[in-house]
């Protein structure tokens, strides 16, 4: 068992940190578990406590007053001479506008940033986060932190100190705990480069959060582009299936889940959890009722269809329905992709990605 650590006891988690140990930090988004970012032996333990394959990189978080290109090139973490001046006065806009909080910048690295971080990419995604204890573990650490989900890898992001300890608790000396997280979605990360399009500066998505397409495009006034492939910017990480329930999980939107349900060995003999986006439900069960199934237990995220509510709610009864005696999990689908509802699809897409 790790030892939850209140905020009075940061001191305890920044000299751990400091003698190349790894602890799980509090952030905004998700419980994150961190080490120093230079050492690549601190870096080695993050990757076999979480049994992360080496081809996925870390993110980086770095402390809030570094809130320039200019800072984070002289702290160690960015080649800004790897830039073009539009990508540098892209980025150090995205910076001024989005920092600290969700958005994650994947720029060139510099060259103190260990191979191991960033799986061998030329790049590195930085991340500043707002959360005050957050904030605070890095000024007195006063080092670049890698710090991915603090969960197995392909598993469910952890959103309290309790769900931390359920899945990395055995490998794990200290859990620094600061509350439920607020978002309880990983931040959105973007890539910055030239836009063979227009010869100019660039923002691709690579992973959709809290900062919408829509919020980034209306600060830079550049259309953001979607990354696609290996060699369109999508991150190694983000091809797989992830934020995954031990339990198989199903989409009502997915074919495959209607064969399953009319299939010889039809799934109704199965308990079945049911997790609804938005709304009552109702919709849903009369779905699920039309091949005779009735869900053993329903979790609705937001009734009232708010995509704050959902967000914050959705690892939390991800798991609570992998916990429960429930033996096969089936979700209903987002209402719209406008705010964040982008992101919890695409959670719960990679959730029924088996
Ligand atoms: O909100 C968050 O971002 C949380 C908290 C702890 O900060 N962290 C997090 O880290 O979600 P992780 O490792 O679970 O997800 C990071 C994603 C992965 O999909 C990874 O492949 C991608 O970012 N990524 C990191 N560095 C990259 C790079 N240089 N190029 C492309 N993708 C990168
Ligand atoms: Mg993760």
């Amino acid at each position: 068992m790790a030892k939850l650590l209140k905020p009075q006891d940061i001191d305890t988690a920044v000299t751990a940190i400091k003698s190349g140990d790894v602890v799980a930090i509090p952030t905004e988004t998700v419980y994150g578990l961190a080490g120093n970012a230079f050492n690549p032996e601190a870096v080695g333990k993050i990757f076999s406590s979480k049994e992360r394959p080496s081809f996925d990189p870390l993110i980086v978080h770095v402390k809030s007053s570094l809130k320039s290109l200019d800072s984070l090139d002289k702290y160690g973490v960015v080649n800004k001479r790897a830039m073009s001046q539009a990508e540098i006065e892209l980025t150090d806009a995205l910076i001024q506008r989005f920092w600290p909080g969700p958005l994650t910048i994947i720029l060139p690295k510099s060259d103190k940033i260990p191979d191991l971080v960033t799986s061998g990419l030329t790049s590195v995604g930085v991340r500043m986060p707002s959360h005050p204890v957050t904030q605070k573990f890095l000024e007195l650490c006063d080092l670049p932190i890698a710090a991915p989900s603090a969960n197995k890898f392909g598993r469910i992001s952890p959103t309290t100190a309790n769900h931390v300890e359920h899945e990395l608790g055995n490998a794990l000396t200290f859990i620094l705990d600061g509350g439920p997280c607020a978002i309880g979605l990983e931040s959105t990360v973007i890539a910055i480069g030239t836009d063979p399009e227009t010869s100019g500066a660039g923002v691709w998505l690579v992973r959709p959060g809290k900062i919408t397409s829509n919020e980034l495009e209306k600060s830079t006034g550049i259309a953001v582009k979607m990354a696609k492939n290996e060699h369109e910017k999508a991150s190694p990480g983000m091809l797989l299936s992830h934020y995954a329930p031990r339990k198989t999980m199903l989409s009502l939107d997915d074919s495959k889940t209607i064969k399953a349900l009319t299939s010889k060995n039809p799934v109704k003999a199965l308990k079945v959890g049911l997790l609804v986006p938005s709304g009552d439900g109702s919709p849903e069960l009369s779905s699920l009722m039309d091949y005779g199934i009735e869900p053993m237990r329903m979790i609705l995220l937001s009734t009232a269809g708010d995509d704050k509510e959902a967000a914050h709610r959705l690892f939390a009864s991800m798991r609570e329905l992998d916990d429960s005696d429930a033996e096969l999990i089936i979700t209903g689908s987002v209402p719209t992709n406008a705010g964040l509802w982008l992101a919890i699809s695409d959670r719960l897409n990679r959730a029924c990605k088996h």
